[in-house]
């Protein structure tokens, strides 16, 4: 039995997919029971359970072969929300017993502090090291799904923002479906030892994610480089509660200062192109409901 936490996510519900497609048995774990209803119609088990709930994550885990598990970000928790839900993940993988444990993890957790978000998935690895599981760690770069955040602006204003100073510099970016793959294979087939796997992909400029999504949505959008004074301001216009907002221009820096890079035991690479994520993309924001 193949346990998977954020079932109803990008990599999580990639994930539980690719093992049901396999034949392999699979545990979803849900918060909301309605959510899980799609999972049992198609043959997985449900469990329901907060990730920060540890009894209630501890009985969804245990007797499991493997585990997927992932450090959801909430715009809203902050420092300690977040280290206090990759503390209730690590306590019930410890107390679960589940022997091979795979962690959604990004390039730069290596690193203790210094690129915004990331830090709480470097919470996340060190506290998963001391549970006795055997580690998977998947450093993803970039989502290609990211694009997903630019679409309000692209859609009412024909605009794609960039809060980088550098509109043309290639970054890779990966298929959460590729992810989601790979996940499935390593828990099908655990390692011998804890082992870290960057993943790679085809890399994009800004300036070419907003032609491709231009040309997904049938019209040209405008880069617009934001001043990186205004990326705070313009990110709490758009919704993002401020605290949050300083993380992201702190990631972004991150990125600027090539601190996101892979420094784990091997890369793996995910070919899916941007054109083919960018239109599930689009079909997903016109009609969300056969999105997963
Ligand atoms: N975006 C990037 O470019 C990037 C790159 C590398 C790594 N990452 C990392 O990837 C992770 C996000 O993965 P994703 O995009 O697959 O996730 P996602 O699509 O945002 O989905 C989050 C999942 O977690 C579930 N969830 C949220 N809070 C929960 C809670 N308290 N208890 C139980 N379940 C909860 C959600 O369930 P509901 O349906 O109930 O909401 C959903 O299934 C983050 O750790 C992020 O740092 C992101």
């Amino acid at each position: 039995m193949y346990t998977i936490t954020g079932a109803t996510g990008h990599v999580g519900s990639a994930a539980a997919a690719e093992l049901l497609r396999r034949g392999a048995p699979v545990r979803t774990v849900v918060r909301d029971p309605a959510r899980g209803e799609a999972w049992a119609a198609r043959g997985a088990e449900v469990a329901v359970a907060d990730l920060g709930d540890g009894a209630a994550l501890t009985a969804a885990l245990r007797g499991s072969d493997g585990a997927f598990v992932l450090l959801p970000t909430d715009e809203t928790a902050g420092d300690a929300g977040h280290r206090a839900l990759a503390d209730s993940i690590a306590g019930a993988v410890g107390a679960s017993g589940v022997g091979h444990v795979v962690v959604l993890s990004s390039v730069g957790a290596d690193l203790v502090e210094g690129t915004g978000p990331i830090r709480w998935l470097h919470h996340l690895e060190r506290g998963l090291r001391r549970t006795g599981a055997t580690l998977s760690v998947v450093r993803s770069a970039h989502f290609q799904e990211k694009v997903e955040d630019a679409l309000p602006a692209a859609t009412t204003a024909g605009v794609y923002p960039v809060l980088d100073d550098d509109p043309d510099g290639p970054v890779p970016m990966v298929a959460t479906r590729d992810v989601g793959e790979l996940v499935a294979l390593s828990l099908l087939a655990p390692p011998q030892a804890d082992e870290v796997v960057d993943l790679d992909g085809p890399a994009y400029s800004e300036r070419q994610v907003a032609e491709l999504l231009g040309a997904a949505l049938g019209r040209h959008l405008e880069v617009v480089v934001v001043p990186r004074d205004d990326r705070v301001p313009t990110l709490t216009a758009s919704g993002v509660p401020e605290p949050f907002a300083h993380e992201l221009v702190a990631l972004a820096d991150a990125g600027a200062q090539g601190l996101l890079r892979p420094r784990g035991d091997r890369v793996h690479r995910c070919t899916t192109p941007l054109e083919v994520t960018l239109r599930h993309v689009v079909a997903a924001a016109v009609d969300p409901a056969p999105a997963r």
